[in-house]
């Protein structure tokens, strides 16, 4: 066997590329509570059960006692009553899977299924309409991010099998109108779900806020990530249901072959309980007063950056942003000299230390746009380097302040204008070449603007092909 101390030098040199997941540098994708007593109590945690398979919990019981605990007290916090039971899944994306998997299995209708959601619902939810064969109905938000509740209730019929609103939305902070459209639907026997992977651990503790969790009538199943606002390590969601024989569509069982009879809660078979002991541990190690006291500390610093933003010429705050998250906008009031494109200041930003997360102009399905935003996730390990974060803001600000953003028209211009060809892997390959993203060894290119004007410019299904090859080739085994 090789010196082990050889290999995780070598895995400690690699984890020195990775964006800081600790420090509160990276304003999305980690979640970092700021306490290193608590990531080390997650990762004895996890050490404890590293051989146990989460697929049998007759077999390891341990398994059984720890999920029915972290549903208990995430069923308490979220407003469910004795009826409401629950899952823990891998993460988000199999909490929205799952949910769209059950509403389908429980659809009572004649033609396709449909879901309905805002524009803003999380791109999970394409996912989950593209594997289980539902249609998915994205009603255009306000230009604040909001959705009005009549548009999404005019559009309920009998061949809606779902209705899903977020708490908050990711891209914005929207706060979808959860009472009056889960009233509605309620009314019409359809399911509603809401999405709070990203709200379910902290707006609880965030005041101030009308009802949008299971204490709502109508709402049919909530999912909340433990590895977001949990503090948890990646690889654990929660999601409740309200009914148990609603809930029990979500299983898959059979006995139809010669092997062990199968029973699966998730969308997985064997699976690790590591994350689900690390949530399990943090949730006993904080109680709701130590998650309270980190929602503070996130919410100081959300209202302190919010104030900031306001101050700064030429960006502005999109909408009425809801818990730890905002959207930043260029402010078209003030003349052209004084706008800031919010893309080339997150790529400023970066450049100080701060990783803001680029999110490209929209069009909706009623033509209407949404602008090109940056995105920016609040945690409590933000609070220490408020100062440093808050002058890097500025100071990004003052260095492209009047600096037209990438012109997607450019962009499309460089790829050879024309019509675009049908891209096999090669050709895929070949056109990120022309616009410098052929070498994924490199990780991200130095400035994202020009990627987000790319996914602007092209059609959908051609920036999610061009995409593709790049991820794929990352992987792609190299000669040594
Ligand atoms: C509202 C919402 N839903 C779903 C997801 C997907 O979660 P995951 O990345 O854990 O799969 C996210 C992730 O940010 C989210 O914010």
């Amino acid at each position: 066997m090789r010196d082990p101390q050889e290999i995780l030098a070598r895995l400690k040199e690699l984890r020195e590329a990775d964006a800081p997941t600790h420090g509160g540098r990276v304003l999305s994708y980690v979640y970092d509570s700021g306490l290193p007593e608590l990531d080390r109590l997650a990762a004895n945690a996890m050490a404890l059960v590293q051989q146990v398979n989460g697929l049998d919990p007759t077999a390891f019981t341990s398994v059984a006692v720890m999920e029915r605990e972290v549903i208990g007290f995430a069923r308490d916090l979220l407003g469910g009553d004795k009826n409401v039971v629950g899952t823990m899944t891998s993460g988000g994306t199999e909490s929205c899977l799952l949910a769209v998997k059950t509403a389908r299995s429980n659809y009572l209708g004649a033609g396709t299924p449909k879901i309905i959601a805002p524009t803003t619902v999380h791109a999970a939810f394409h996912k989950a309409a593209e594997y289980f064969g539902l249609e998915l109905e994205l009603i255009p938000v306000e230009a604040d991010g909001q959705v009005k509740a009549s548009a999404i209730i005019e559009k309920m019929g009998p061949d809606t099998a779902l209705v899903v609103l977020s708490a908050p939305c990711y891209p914005y902070a929207a706060m979808d109108p959860v009472a009056d459209v889960a009233g509605a639907a309620a009314a019409q026997g359809i399911d509603c779900h809401v999405d709070a992977c990203i709200g379910g651990w902290i707006l609880p503790f965030w005041q101030g806020l009308p009802d949008w969790d299971l204490r709502v009538p109508g709402v049919t199943s909530l999912a909340a990530d433990l590895h977001k606002y949990g503090y948890a390590p990646k690889g654990t969601s929660v999601l409740l249901t309200r009914g148990r024989d609603r809930q029990r569509a979500q299983y898959f069982a059979t006995t139809r072959w010669p092997g062990y009879p199968v029973v699966n809660s998730t969308l997985l078979g064997s699976k690790s309980a590591a994350p689900l002991a690390a949530a399990w541990a943090i949730i006993n190690a904080l109680g709701a007063p130590g998650f309270a006291a980190l929602a503070d500390s996130c919410r100081r610093s959300t209202d302190s950056l919010l104030a900031h933003l306001d101050s700064i010429d030429g960006l502005r705050v999109l909408g009425k942003p809801v818990g730890p998250l905002f959207a930043v906008a260029q402010d078209d009031g003030v003349p052209v000299g004084r706008r800031v494109d919010p893309h080339r200041w997150a790529d400023k930003l970066r450049t100080h230390g701060w990783y803001a997360q680029l999110q490209p102009a929209f069009r909706q399905l009623d033509g209407s746009w949404m602008p090109r935003t940056t995105h920016v996730t609040i945690t409590p390990a933000t609070e220490p380097g408020l100062t440093g974060l808050s002058e890097a803001m500025v100071k990004a600000a003052d260095e492209v302040r009047g600096e037209p953003g990438v012109d997607p028209g450019e962009v499309l211009a460089a790829l050879g204008g024309g019509a675009l060809p049908e891209l096999d892997s090669d050709t895929a390959q070949g056109l990120l070449a022309q616009i410098g993203l052929a070498d994924g060894s490199a990780g991200l290119p130095e400035a994202m603007a020009p990627v987000m004007a790319l996914v602007e410019a092209l059609p959908r299904e051609f920036s999610g092909r061009l995409l593709i090859e790049l991820m794929a080739r990352m992987v792609e085994p190299r000669d040594p």
